[in-house]
């Protein structure tokens, strides 16, 4: 899932019109709040998250097989991911996250940005430079942690099309298909953190579980839901 986030302060600027909300959107910066999507877009969105598969489905630690037919059901497959993805919020869906064991990933790290699919990725190049940021994601609603990444990476992939395609990344673009590659291999962002950290995470995990009612707290759950992926 987005997560794929740059810095704190680059990601808030970016995701300014996705409409995603970070854990610091007291007015410390500008990105509107969740709570302040309007109803057809929170109920779009509700709608979409219920169809992503949650940590716990074991569809999650599955690695996916690769993709070879490039056929119109792989084309309405992929189509479906991204009006998914957009309708959830995320800047990126794997396929593995809607319970498809195929290697196909969408995503869109900017508002701006036509949604990019890609098939059989393989990221070929890391840089050695690492960065840190904040990683949600679709499949983990409430839990924001910390995750290190190489700052820019080379991916080639196969777009619906069948066609080569070379994606040269970095900031959240990089850490977006990082984290999505991740899910095609059955890796969560709760394996790329501390123990104490992933300890945390399931706590907070089980708060905004046991927080979300139809009334009450459900600010506090949606509050720390930042770009998932
Ligand atoms: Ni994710």
């Amino acid at each position: 899932m987005a997560a794929e986030q740059m810095p704190q302060k680059e990601l808030v600027r970016d995701d300014d019109d996705v409409e995603v909300a970070g854990p610091g959107s007291d007015g410390e910066h500008d990105a509107p709040a969740v709570e302040e999507l309007d109803e057809e877009t929170r109920a779009r969105r509700d709608a979409a998250l219920a169809r992503v598969r949650k940590l716990g489905d074991p569809v999650l630690r599955a690695s996916a097989v690769a993709v070879d037919r490039f056929d119109d059901s792989l084309r309405s497959e992929i189509e479906r991911m991204g009006a998914l993805m957009s309708d959830a919020l995320g800047v990126g869906l794997a396929a593995t996250q809607v319970g498809i064991l195929h290697r196909v990933l969408v995503y869109r790290a900017y508002a701006d940005d036509p949604i990019t699919a890609m098939v059989n990725p393989v990221i070929e190049w890391r840089s050695e430079e690492l960065e840190s940021a904040e990683e949600g994601c679709l499949s983990i609603p409430g839990v924001h942690v910390e995750v290190e990444r190489p700052a820019r990476i080379r991916a080639r992939a196969l777009d619906a099309l069948g066609e080569e395609i070379l994606v040269e990344a970095e900031g959240l673009q990089a850490r977006v298909i990082q984290h999505e590659v991740d899910h095609l291999d059955g890796i969560l962002i709760l394996d790329r953190i501390s123990r104490e950290a992933r300890r945390e995470a399931m706590r907070s995990l089980r708060e905004a579980r046991d927080g979300v009612t139809p009334e009450a707290p459900r600010a506090r759950a949606v509050a720390s839901e930042t770009s998932p992926v």
